[in-house]
């Protein structure tokens, strides 16, 4: 049995999404007012330009505000009336963390803390869902290990370790001030390497393929051989979602980490999804592989075990490798052809 995302239970609910101007949170807040969600979003400015929370008109659909999260009497403000939060805000880069690792670390340790600090005080709260990330195990470099929740923490970078610092923070609220989960239900949440359309970030494979089609040069691979457990972001999201759902109403049974990789059980190398984004955008486009000798380090193999979200929440990936580039090239081509943006990501929404 697969479980679906129930509209009905979202409806009126109260949700604070930090880091709604990003990526991820652009979709996911897009998403929960669709399904008649009250969504508040606190975060900076949108970290890109263009941006998707621009491109969807996000401003005059839900309540924005701009705020640190490293200033906690502000996220105590803003953390009021919630019921259920999803903690997007982070320095989510890999090469960034390793030009800004102090920013990376207080933003994505501090804010944490911050973030459960403020809900120490709040009465209305039933969920909160910390999103961190696939990077967050201690990466041990064998192609054949797929992790599962109960592996160590670690992260050689500064933005992996810092999540995986997140994590623990997490745990220790959790156990410290929350009892365990008993009343309100303490998750974190690690997703592989997502795409989709709406991301513009600087070193991430799909905005660098679509940048190196709009200025018609050849795409440049970094690390053609590295694996990923690449998936549509819809994927990872609808597991938030039926997280949170599960959560509120049984907070202790689900109060903990869970994993939401992609649909297949072997994660694919950098190479295949290029190959395939070339092959469903146009025969002509082009692209070359060009390593950086002076490259900072990035692991080389990662895959994500999910079978306990499978089991436990019903969750399943839908969309398979192709059909994730194929959803994301459907969208990059429409922004090109100035098409209704906000049209086509409901569509696809609803697709899903
Ligand atoms: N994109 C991926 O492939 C991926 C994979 C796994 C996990 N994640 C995690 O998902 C979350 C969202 O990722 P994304 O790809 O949307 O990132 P993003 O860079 O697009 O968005 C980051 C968001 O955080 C906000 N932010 C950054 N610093 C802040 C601060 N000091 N105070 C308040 N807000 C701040 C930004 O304004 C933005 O809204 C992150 O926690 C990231 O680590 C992303």
């Amino acid at each position: 049995m697969m479980k679906k995302v129930s509209k009905n239970f979202w409806k009126d609910k109260k949700v604070l999404i930090t880091g709604h101007t990003g990526f991820k949170g652009s979709w996911l807040s897009f998403w929960l007012n669709e399904m008649g969600a009250i969504v508040t979003g606190y975060a900076l400015d949108p970290p890109t330009n263009p941006s998707f929370f621009k491109l969807l008109n996000l401003k005059s659909k839900i309540k924005s505000v701009y705020g640190d999260i490293r200033d906690l009497n502000s996220v105590k403000k803003h953390v009021k009336g919630a019921e259920i939060i999803f903690h997007l805000a982070a320095q989510a880069l890999v090469l960034e963390s390793y030009n800004n690792p102090v920013e990376t670390y207080t933003t994505n340790i501090i804010g944490t803390v911050n973030l459960f600090e403020a809900c120490r005080e709040q009465k209305t709260l039933k969920a909160i869902i910390n999103v961190t990330t696939d990077k967050c195990y201690k990466n041990r470099e064998k192609p054949e290990i797929a992790y599962k929740e109960s592996e160590p923490m670690g992260g050689f970078d500064p933005y992996s370790n810092s999540k995986a610092c997140s994590e623990l923070v997490t745990d220790s609220y959790r156990k410290s001030f929350f009892n365990s989960g008993a009343k309100i239900g303490i998750a974190t949440a690690r997703a592989g390497n997502v795409i989709g359309g709406g991301d513009f970030a600087y070193d991430r494979l799909i905005p660098d393929c679509v940048r190196g089609i709009m200025n018609r040069q050849k795409i440049i691979i970094r690390n053609p051989y590295s694996t990923r457990p690449w998936q549509h972001v819809l994927d990872p999201l609808s597991g938030y979602l039926i997280l949170a759902e599960s959560l509120c109403k049984s907070p202790k049974e689900f109060s903990e980490g869970w994993n939401f990789g992609p649909k297949e059980k072997g994660a694919k190398s950098v190479i295949e999804v290029v190959r395939t984004f070339c092959k469903l955008w146009d025969d002509e486009v082009k692209y070359q592989i060009k390593k950086d000798p002076r490259a900072r380090h990035e692991a080389s193999y990662l895959r994500l075990n999910s079978s306990k979200a499978q089991k436990k929440l019903l969750w399943k990936p839908r969309w398979d490798s192709e059909t994730a580039v194929r959803k994301t090239v459907e969208w990059y081509k429409a922004y090109l052809n100035k098409e209704n943006l906000e049209k086509l990501t409901s569509v696809q929404i609803r697709s899903y």
